[in-house]
């Protein structure tokens, strides 16, 4: 599988497989008035035409915001969390990024060990602040050189 670019026309796909990895998915009107702006990115992992991964971010200046990383529950630990974010990395890298930013759920352990593996670390805390249940967030940052 081959990371690639995603755009409005992978849609419903995108919001299928939101819809099977997290609590409070994203819905179509949000990935749609994201996908419209112009420094918002989704790349996905397909095999054949069905989307079995993605991780979107926003990037701004030198910073880049990664928003969600999902891969399908069937097609987990098996390194495309890992390579989706290892492609928007490079991405970033060759635009002359300097630092990464994330928020994740401190009993999300399967997100926190593969962003620690990747160099991330915790910078801050925000607390109450997914509002389905008021857990925190871990803040981490990863700094490029
Ligand atoms: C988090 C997620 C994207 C990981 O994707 P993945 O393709 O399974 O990740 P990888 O196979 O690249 O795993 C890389 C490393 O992360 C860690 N990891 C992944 N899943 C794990 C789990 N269930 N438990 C503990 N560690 C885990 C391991 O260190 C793993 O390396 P290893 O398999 O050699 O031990 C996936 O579990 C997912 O989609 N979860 C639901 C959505 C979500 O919570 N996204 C994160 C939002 S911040």
């Amino acid at each position: 599988m081959k990371v690639e670019e995603l755009s409005i026309k992978d849609i419903e796909q995108l919001v299928e497989l939101e819809r099977l990895c997290f609590a409070t998915p994203w819905t179509q009107e949000q990935f749609s008035l994201c996908l419209a702006q112009e420094h918002f990115y989704v790349f996905g992992l397909k095999s054949g035409n069905r989307l079995m991964g993605y991780i979107s971010f926003f990037l701004v200046g030198k910073e880049m915001e990664i928003l969600n990383l999902a891969v399908h529950p069937e097609k987990r630990r098996q390194g495309l969390g890992t390579k989706l974010l290892t492609a928007a990395l490079s991405f970033f890298r060759r635009k002359k990024g300097k630092k990464v930013l994330l928020e994740v759920r401190p009993s999300n352990v399967a997100a926190l060990n593969l962003y620690r593996r990747a160099g991330f670390v915790q910078v801050g805390l925000r607390r109450n602040y997914y509002p389905d249940n008021r857990e925190d967030a871990l803040v981490m940052a990863l700094k490029l050189l």
